[in-house]
């Protein structure tokens, strides 16, 4: 045991939680976090909250010895509990979608780090709450958008951050998840809920990071009926449209598709295709298909998928025979692990206020470089709504003359100003 110490704490112990989170915790526990910038730190999983307790107490009875006496606090309360009684360093927010700010919101009054999963938040007013609670509380609020550690979505923005390739001109992006998504994993929170939110929003902010630029207008569409009622407010499918400006003012127009419709029995867990056109290039990366297949007698693509993703949290006998479980959506968590450790053990505790300004730069996670992301997300949740309330092809200016977010509905002489202040 190292006497440098990080507490964690975790809310929302579902799907993520056991492929990324856990892991993470568990390979922290065992191995701890050494950088000679900080020295050896033990990271713990020491604090849990939900809702009910079930799942805290099912990972109890699975966890690795010494990770079993997490503090579990439950019911409403939960998360004010657990960071009034623990003496936490950090909290990670793996809730639904729609449930990330007011636990969020908890974790930066109380003066904790939050480390908040993907989409971080549905609106811009609660960035803006969000971030300035950081910094009153002198905090970090980190994002997970781990599609940005893909090594080859670093490829391509390492060739466009050194200009080999040059000026995005259009992009299309696709990521289709199965029906089991849809139709049992989510089932408890999916009403009234979008895939476009879910995870177009990992590609909108490849698209932010990588080319930068001012995001100008979304359009989107969607199609329903198979997930909920026809003329429900539960979406299938949804097709976002981004229009960005560059400094040079030319345009470039990004199409993401998304669903959770996709039969179980498709060979892959999840298709993922991106394709980016340049003045002078065309990148275009298949995440599912990167060259493994695998056939395996009597085992269907329910059992065993043929395409594999051994990129994002792959489970592994290493050569040297120890059983591991890694890739980038567990790097993503680790990396932010070492950001704390570096903020607390990094140097002088009086050069603190440095480090903590040096980690909000990081504009890869940091809450407040999330702005362009979230107001994309934000509109698309207006334009879905107003679609299922029978006023279909809102589009969305950023910036304009009428505020920083403004809806404009076909037949509607008033456009509606969602967000006041510049995006
Ligand atoms: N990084 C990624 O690529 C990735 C992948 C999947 C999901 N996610 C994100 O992670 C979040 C959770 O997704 P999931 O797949 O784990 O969903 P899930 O439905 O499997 O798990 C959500 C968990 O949160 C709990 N919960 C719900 N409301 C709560 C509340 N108010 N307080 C505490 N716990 C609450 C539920 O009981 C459940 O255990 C979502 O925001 C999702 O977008 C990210």
């Amino acid at each position: 045991m190292s006497d440098k110490q990080l507490r964690g704490g975790m809310v929302g112990i579902g799907m993520i939680f056991d492929e990324t989170y856990r892991p993470f915790f568990e390979s922290a526990h065992q191995d701890g976090m050494f950088d000679r910038r900080f020295g050896d730190v033990d990271v713990q999983l020491a604090a849990v909250g939900s809702r009910t307790g079930k799942r805290a107490e099912a990972y109890r009875s699975v966890a690795p010895e010494g990770m079993k006496n997490f503090f579990s606090a439950t019911g409403e309360n939960a998360v004010q509990e657990m960071v009034a009684q623990q003496d936490l360093d950090f909290v990670c927010v793996a809730t639904p979608d729609d449930r990330h700010f007011e636990v969020a919101r908890e974790v930066l009054k109380a003066g904790k780090h939050l480390l908040v999963e993907k989409p971080s938040v549905l609106d811009l007013h609660q960035v803006d709450e969000l971030t300035k609670l950081a910094e009153e509380n002198n905090v970090l609020a980190k994002v997970v958008y781990h599609k940005l550690l893909d090594p080859d979505h670093k490829k391509m923005r390492t060739l466009v951050h050194d200009g080999v390739l040059q000026h995005v001109n259009t992009g299309y992006c696709t990521l289709l998840e199965p029906k089991l998504i849809s139709g049992s994993q989510f089932s408890e929170w999916i009403t009234g809920r979008n895939p476009g939110t879910y995870v177009a929003v990992h590609y909108i902010k490849l698209i932010d990071f990588s080319f930068g630029g001012k995001l100008k207008t979304i359009t989107a569409t969607g199609q329903r009926g198979l997930v909920g009622d026809k003329d429900g407010t539960t979406w299938d499918s949804v097709q976002q449209r981004l229009i960005y400006e560059y400094d040079d003012g030319r345009e470039a127009a990004f199409d993401i598709h998304t669903s959770w419709v996709t039969p179980d029995n498709f060979p892959g867990y999840v298709e993922q295709e991106v394709q980016f056109r340049f003045d002078n290039g065309v990148w275009n990366g298949h995440s599912r298909k990167r060259g493994v297949e695998l056939t395996v007698e009597g085992k269907t693509p329910i059992e065993m998928k043929q395409s594999i993703n051994n990129h994002y949290n792959g489970t592994f006998v290493e050569p040297w025979g120890t059983r591991s479980q890694r890739g980038y959506g567990i790097e993503v968590i680790e990396c932010f692990a070492r950001e704390l450790a570096y903020l607390k053990f990094g140097g002088d505790a009086n050069e603190e206020t440095n480090r903590l300004q040096e980690l909000r730069n990081l504009n890869y996670n940091d809450l407040s470089a999330d702005r362009q992301v979230v107001a994309a997300v934000h509109a698309l949740e207006v334009i879905l709504e107003r679609a299922a309330q029978g006023e279909p092809d809102g589009v969305v200016r950023v910036n304009d003359d009428n505020g920083g977010l403004v809806l404009y509905l076909p037949g509607k002489a008033d456009p509606e100003v969602l967000y006041a202040p510049e995006v």
